[in-house]
């Protein structure tokens, strides 16, 4: 039986070439957009099985009906969806921790009912998103093996009120609220692979590097194809990692 992997924002750069690659591995694909897309066209133009949904990850809503629409299980979820703001301020720390860290959150609690035991799930983090960006206090919460999903959250949203209040700095946030956005999501990737170990379910970040997309721009390092591969290396493991945070399949410090 072939394996069905779940990719967010599947729709372009990345997430699309991580369809491609998982598609070309003989992954059926559910491809997630937030927009219409005729993606799923071309994909299947290649031979890749494919079913398309709507997903908006900033909108818990959306992920509750794409549970209930979904008709089979799936062995991957890739957590590829997000946004990088221009300029920092509450608006940008609001918007970008709602898409790629509560989004993240939002999917993986919707959807893990539908996760195989065994299967995988992809965080897609960056480089930016190191502990080191925050203060030590900070740092050691996030660090605490005891860490909790709804204490991870409470402190995400206190980044927003901070920002908000006029006193991230002093509660020691940068003022990068991506950064803070993928330091929440490498933290929630070792809190779920803790929490779901008896599952099986291995969870694990992964930075794909400076990738040549409208989000990366076109002075980019790497083209898609690379940047994806380094997704795609933790969306089909099989043995016991989890709970790391990997570029090109090597551990990376965090
Ligand atoms: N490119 C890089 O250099 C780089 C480096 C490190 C990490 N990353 C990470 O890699 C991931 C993919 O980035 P990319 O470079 O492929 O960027 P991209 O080309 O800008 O694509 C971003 C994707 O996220 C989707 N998205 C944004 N908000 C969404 C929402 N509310 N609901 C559903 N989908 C949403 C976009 O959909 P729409 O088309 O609807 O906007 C698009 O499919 C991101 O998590 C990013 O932070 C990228």
């Amino acid at each position: 039986m072939a394996k069905r992997a779940l990719v967010t924002g599947g729709n372009r750069g990345l997430g699309l070439e991580v369809c491609r690659q998982l598609g070309h591995r003989g992954y059926e694909i559910v491809l997630t957009s937030r927009a219409p897309t005729d993606v799923a066209l071309a994909l299947r133009a290649e031979g890749i099985t494919i079913e398309h949904h709507s997903l908006d990850v900033a909108d818990p809503r959306s992920a509750a009906k794409l549970a209930a629409d979904l008709k089979a299980p799936i062995d991957t979820l890739v957590n590829n969806s997000g946004i990088s703001m221009d300029g920092f301020d509450a608006n940008v720390a609001e918007k970008t921790l709602a898409t790629n860290f509560f989004g993240a959150l939002h999917v993986t609690e919707a959807l893990l009912p539908h996760v195989r035991d065994g299967g995988n799930i992809v965080m897609v983090s960056s480089g930016l998103g190191s502990i080191s960006i925050l203060a030590p206090h900070l740092r050691a919460e996030l660090l605490a093996p005891d860490l909790t999903r709804e204490a991870l959250a409470r402190r995400m949203q206190d980044f927003i009120d901070d920002v908000k209040a006029g006193r991230h700095a002093q509660n020691g946030w940068p003022s990068s609220a991506y950064g803070v956005s993928k330091v929440g999501i490498n933290a929630l990737a070792r809190v779920y692979a803790r929490e779901l170990a008896p599952r099986r379910i291995r969870v694990n970040a992964v930075c794909p590097g400076w990738v040549r997309t409208a989000m990366g721009g076109r002075g980019a390092e790497r083209d898609v194809r690379e940047g994806a591969a380094s997704i795609v290396w933790a969306a089909v493991l099989e043995d016991h990692t989890t709970g790391g945070f990997f570029r090109d399949g090597r551990a990376v410090p965090w």
